[in-house]
């Protein structure tokens, strides 16, 4: 296969409001990958009733997610901008990769054990037992290669690589009889294969972002306390009040950032704002090392409000205009469905469906 390339793949649930943790770990990543990739970012409807099955206003959610993509800069002309219903290979891919992976695999997910809180797992839909297969289809639907997320999707993207793994194993033969292979490396051995095996781009100085009041804690839609997190449609004076709220310690920030152990609600402000300025940690130690909260929070307060404001406003015009919304759903759907049936095609073909 001559024309295989990098692409890049993510995908954010249409649930609750977006926080700060989704764009500094997630959407800030998508806007600065555009420039030198082919970029797919998906609306997961169909994971976001793994956990709940009825939602208030869905078609609601799916949009503000969206616009949340455009007015954070992804550019849905030049990359693709898309819900996942609109792609029925996606489910498709998952009912193979069901088969392919094992009960245990799925029951060891940190995310299902903390979902399902452990005792209720058996209460629990099936589609969440299942949550991390569908995620490998949707990745591997389009056969990307490199997919930005942050920290909490370790797993699950482990477990993509191990699905993926698995599939190029148990067909190697029915692979090896078509000329859709590529040579990939597993480690340091290559390997002919179908699909490849996915990056996860992680980095940066807030892949986890923690909540403003439990420095231990991900910041999280789910948390009861909405002073735990920023919103992105938070106005500047809500975002002020939640930052001077936010728990720190008595001492003055460190220069250095080993200064930081230990210090976990320090650790995330410094993080939050080196992601913000897009600057290191050490960056920012070294404007604000030796400087009390009393200074730095203030900073903070300004430095967020200039980044978020100008983007909940142009979430707020987006989602006044659902006709040009929808179209741009409409228009990435049709483009990745062209994309998904070359795969799955070639899929049915390896499986031995015939079509
Ligand atoms: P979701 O919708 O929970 O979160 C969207 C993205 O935001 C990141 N994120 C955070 N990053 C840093 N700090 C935090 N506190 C924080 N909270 C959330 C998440 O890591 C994610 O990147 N399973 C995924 C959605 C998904 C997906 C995919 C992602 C479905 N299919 C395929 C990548 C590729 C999820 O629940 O994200």
């Amino acid at each position: 296969m001559s024309d295989f390339k990098p692409l890049v793949f993510s995908g954010v649930q249409p649930t609750g409001n977006l926080h700060l943790g989704n764009y500094l770990g997630a959407i800030r990543k998508f806007v600065a990958l555009q420039e030198n990739n082919d970029c797919m970012y998906c609306v997961v409807d169909l994971h976001a009733i793994t956990a709940q099955l009825v939602h208030e206003d869905m078609p609601g959610q799916i949009r503000s997610i969206a616009a949340a993509f455009i007015a954070a800069g992804i550019d849905p002309k030049k990359h693709i901008v898309f819900n996942q219903s609109a792609v029925p290979q996606h489910a498709e891919l998952a009912w193979i990769f069901n088969c392919v992976a094992r009960i245990g695999w799925m029951e060891r997910m940190t995310q299902f054990k903390d979902k399902s809180g452990g005792k209720n797992a058996e209460q629990m839909s099936l589609g969440l037992l299942a949550y991390p297969s569908l995620m490998a289809a949707d990745i591997l639907v389009y056969r990307a290669t490199h997919v930005p997320v942050g920290d909490d999707q370790k797993q699950h993207l482990e477990l993509t690589r191990d699905i993926a793994q698995k599939f190029n194993i148990d067909f190697m033969e029915h692979i090896r009889r078509t000329d859709y292979g590529i040579d990939i490396k597993v480690g340091d051995e290559p390997v002919h294969a179908y699909f490849p095996m996915v990056e996860p781009l992680i980095g940066g100085p807030a892949p986890r972002v923690m909540s403003l009041r439990e420095g231990t804690k991900k910041m999280s839609k789910s948390d009861a306390s909405d002073l735990s997190r920023i919103n992105l449609m938070d106005d500047a004076d809500t975002i002020s009040k939640k930052i001077r709220k936010a728990k720190t310690d008595p001492d003055a920030l460190p220069s250095e950032v080993d200064g930081l152990k230990g210090r976990a609600e320090a650790d995330n402000l410094v993080g939050i704002y080196a992601a913000l300025s897009d600057k290191t940690k050490q960056e920012v130690l070294g404007e604000f090392g030796g400087q009390q909260f009393s200074v730095f929070k203030p900073a903070l307060v300004d430095l967020a409000v200039t980044v978020l404001a100008p983007i909940s406003g142009e979430m707020r015009r987006l989602m006044d205009d659902t006709t040009h919304i929808d179209g741009i759903l409409r228009d990435g759907g049709e483009r990745a469905r062209a994309r998904a049936d070359v795969t799955m095609k070639q899929v049915r073909e390896i499986v031995g469906f015939l079509q």
